[in-house]
């Protein structure tokens, strides 16, 4: 972004007014390149309400002002295909779309480029990542200085589209970084916790697919009030070992007994890998997300390294293609590249 940058206010009329909006007056040409992270939602007991960022992977976006007003997307990269152009139907297009509308300026012209650089039905908030991207890459263009949270809505929206259900515990931690709690959606209340500086984690991606919206479908709705205080124990306990730094008591927290057990069935191997993971030293392990990536968290980083080998050898042995990746808590969110 060269071009010297003027401001200008934002009518009146618009809800933003009330934010008291003052944005940049966008020269087409103009363009901003910048990073989204990956992210783990659930944190093993938190289902839809727990999610952390972490520093690779993610997606990149590349953001132009055009002189035609509208959105287009002009490429993506990375996706084998499998992600619409058609600005109507991709979820970083509409996301920002509805961004655009809550600012009242779809005067503008963006034209956007994708650079998927995460597997997409991984379980690692890929269109999380994308969708993030996008929005950040807006509010930057525009030189909106208000608080991240603000674009969390319309992320949401992003998520709704993309598996029909719009869960915030990886576009929340995405767009904010660091760990965070999405104590309640109606009204969206997003907190951010502390976490201990040396916890690491080790992320495997065996190469299978788990739509996050099929693994939605197979979640039982009704559960019994025994799961239920079983649950909500564990999540306090974690939420408490994270404010106190007690890597323990994180580690005992960290179980799952409402989707783990119906989900640990589309991952190949899962008892095995988590059996593997705690031999090696895990504090914890679990299923990223809706999986099929698992993810377990350490002291340290050689653990975590020692940890994706491991599951790594052992999906070799059955023949599945894996990813990995190791990262302590990313608490920056996304950035300008
Ligand atoms: N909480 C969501 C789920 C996360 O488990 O379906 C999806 O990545």
């Amino acid at each position: 972004m060269e071009q010297e940058i003027q401001k200008e206010a934002i009518p009146a009329s618009v809800d933003a007014a009330s934010d008291n909006l003052v944005l940049n007056h966008l020269v087409p040409g103009t363009e901003v390149k910048v990073f989204a992270p990956a992210t783990v939602a659930n944190v093993v007991c938190g289902f839809d309400i727990l999610g952390f960022a972490v520093n690779e992977p993610g997606d990149e976006v590349v953001m132009r002002v055009t002189a035609q007003p509208g959105i287009t997307i002009s490429k993506i990269t990375g996706d084998n295909g499998r992600l619409p152009l058609d600005p109507a139907k991709n979820t970083v297009s509409v996301s920002v779309l509805h961004y655009l509308q809550s600012i009242g300026r779809t005067d503008l012209g963006m034209d956007i480029e994708l650079h998927k650089k995460m597997p997409i039905g991984s379980g690692l908030g890929s269109s999380s990542a994308s969708t993030v991207a996008g929005l950040f890459a807006a509010k930057t263009l525009l030189g909106d200085e208000r608080d991240m949270a603000k674009l969390l809505p319309f992320a949401i929206k992003g998520e709704e589209m993309a598996c029909g259900h719009g869960h915030a515990d990886n576009v929340a931690p995405a767009l904010l970084g660091g760990f965070v709690l999405i104590r309640s959606y109606e009204p969206l209340d997003v907190i951010r916790l502390p976490h201990p500086s040396g916890l690491h984690c080790a992320v495997v991606f065996p190469d299978v697919d788990v739509p996050t919206r099929e693994a939605r479908q197979i979640i039982r709705n009704k559960i019994a009030m025994k799961d239920a205080v079983t649950q909500w124990g564990n999540i306090a306990g974690l939420v408490s070992g994270l404010y106190t730094q007690d890597i323990d008591l994180i580690g005992r927290s960290m179980q799952d007994v409402l989707v783990e057990p119906v989900r640990s069935i589309l991952i190949p191997d899962f008892y095995t890998m988590r059996q593997l993971a705690m031999e090696a030293g895990a504090v914890s392990f679990g299923i990223s997300g809706s999986g099929p990536s698992v993810f377990a968290f350490t002291r340290d980083e050689a653990t975590a390294r020692l940890i994706t080998q491991k599951l790594q050898q052992h999906l070799a042995g059955i023949k599945i293609d894996s990813q990995a990746y190791v990262s302590t808590i990313n608490d920056a969110g996304p950035r300008v590249l």
